[in-house]
């Protein structure tokens, strides 16, 4: 039986074949989304990995609903994967937003679905750290989200030589569209420019052109608001916010990046590895109009947030070296070189764990120079082992398996402290 294609399967290093993928890697990483986000004061939600179709057909836009993983349940249910997170957190808040003090700030880390083609970077399941923050229209709510989302990408040893946040706004695009249409019809094709823009990078030029005259625009014209990079006011603030933390070398001004997903409204933006051969690592905006949509005009939250998957980046810091080494960080080895010395053994094995020491031990009688092997193979700090002395008392014997220094310790009186002094905890 093989695995889907576009799935992954997660192994403990060091991994059996380089077509699967690492869960320790996994697991560095969203610990270390976990504590950023923590930091910057955000709290974790989930939501379920199954919603009704409608929450995705009417919110994300055309794209993302071709990518759906939909069917209909044995209940008569139309029902889709989650393809991304926004419309179940805009559910959830319109929900129960009274329950809890504005601006809201919250975090989750689902497991994503999209029926997508298969390339680099882009697989049929992701993981993807939403991190959002409702209830502000302040631009200062704009930098916070920036500033986390840069922080996590530091946190991971990351630098401004290796990634940049290009930013962008709705607001800009749709005033330059606004003015471009002031004879025609206001309003229409407006969601049809944006795709334009959205696929400018990547589609040829000659597409673009035509596509562009048929709303009325030429491609040098858009293109020249492009290289001018002139911020709106808002972006400005959010750039200065940033720069008053020493964070202005990572964001810059970049009219390409338009977003794809149809419920952006404000400022948007994209992070992306600096030698630009990746895809994106990470995305998001405002999108203050989609809790008043989920909640049929009910609850009305102004709301920004950002996406940012495992795929890419845990590629990324592959190719860079900058993932750890892992192992399973195993501190002690009980040692149980006399059986009758087993059941003693045993306690001392669960007192270390009490202690908070990592500890493993042979299940089954072993010759003591194989077990002393296994302590060396799994990479251990100490090996212990009872002894028992001739008056009759235990004695601890620790081997500090680098420095190879002993030291002995009366059994009885080992405590949780003397555990930690020793394993430096
Ligand atoms: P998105 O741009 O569709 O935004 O996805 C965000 C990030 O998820 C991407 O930059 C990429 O790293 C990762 N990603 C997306 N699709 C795939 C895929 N098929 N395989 C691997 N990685 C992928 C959203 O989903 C928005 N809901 C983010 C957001 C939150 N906006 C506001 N709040």
């Amino acid at each position: 039986m093989e695995r889907l294609p576009g799935f992954r399967d997660f192994y403990p290093e060091p991994l059996p074949t380089p077509d699967v993928w690492s869960a320790d890697a996994r697991t560095y990483l969203f610990d270390t989304w976990r504590a950023t986000a923590r930091r910057y004061g955000f709290r974790e939600y989930d939501g379920p990995p199954l919603e009704s179709l409608e929450l995705f057909t009417a919110k994300s836009g055309a794209e993302i609903v071709g990518q759906l993983y939909n069917f209909t349940d044995k209940g008569e249910r139309a029902v889709a994967l989650r393809p991304e997170m926004t419309p179940t957190l805009a559910r959830m808040i319109a929900a129960h937003e009274r329950n809890y003090k504005k601006p809201i700030k919250w975090f989750a880390i689902p497991q994503l679905f999209r029926y997508e083609r298969q390339q680099k970077g882009r697989l049929r399941e992701h993981f993807q750290l939403n991190c959002d923050l409702l209830g502000e229209t302040d631009p200062a709510a704009d930098a916070e989200i920036v500033a986390l989302l840069i922080d996590c990408l530091r946190g991971l040893r990351l630098t401004s030589e290796d990634f940049v946040i290009r930013l962008s706004s709705r607001n800009a695009w749709q005033e330059f569209f606004q003015r471009g249409t002031r004879n025609a019809e206001r309003g229409t094709g407006e969601y049809e420019f944006y795709q334009v823009i959205d696929k400018l990078e990547r589609e040829d030029a000659a597409v673009s052109e035509q596509k562009l005259q048929a709303l009325g625009f030429s491609l040098v014209q858009v293109k020249d608001f492009i290289a001018a990079a002139k911020p709106t006011e808002e972006l400005q603030n959010i750039l200065d916010n940033l720069a008053a933390r020493g964070l202005a070398d990572f964001v810059k001004i970049d009219y390409n990046v338009i977003r794809g997903l149809a419920y952006y409204t404000g400022p948007v933006f994209e992070a992306f590895d600096k030698k630009g051969e990746f895809r994106a690592i990470a995305g998001g905006g405002r999108y203050d109009n989609l809790v008043k949509l989920v909640s049929g005009g009910k609850v009305n939250l102004p709301a920004l947030g950002f996406g940012m998957g495992d795929v890419v980046l845990l590629e990324l810091l592959k190719v860079r070296g900058l993932l750890p080494k892992f192992d399973g960080g195993v501190e002690v080895v009980v040692v149980v070189e006399d059986e009758t010395l087993r059941a003693d053994s045993l306690k001392l094995v669960q007192q270390l764990r009490e202690s908070g020491a990592v500890v493993e031990y042979s299940l089954t009688p072993a010759k003591p120079d194989k077990q002393f092997k296994r302590a060396l193979e799994l990479k251990a700090a100490f090996t212990a082992k009872l002894e028992r002395s001739t008056g009759g008392a235990l004695a601890v014997k620790f081997k500090n398996l680098q420095t190879r220094e002993e030291t002995v310790l009366a059994f009885a009186a080992l405590t949780r402290q003397t555990v930690c002094g020793l394993l430096a905890k």
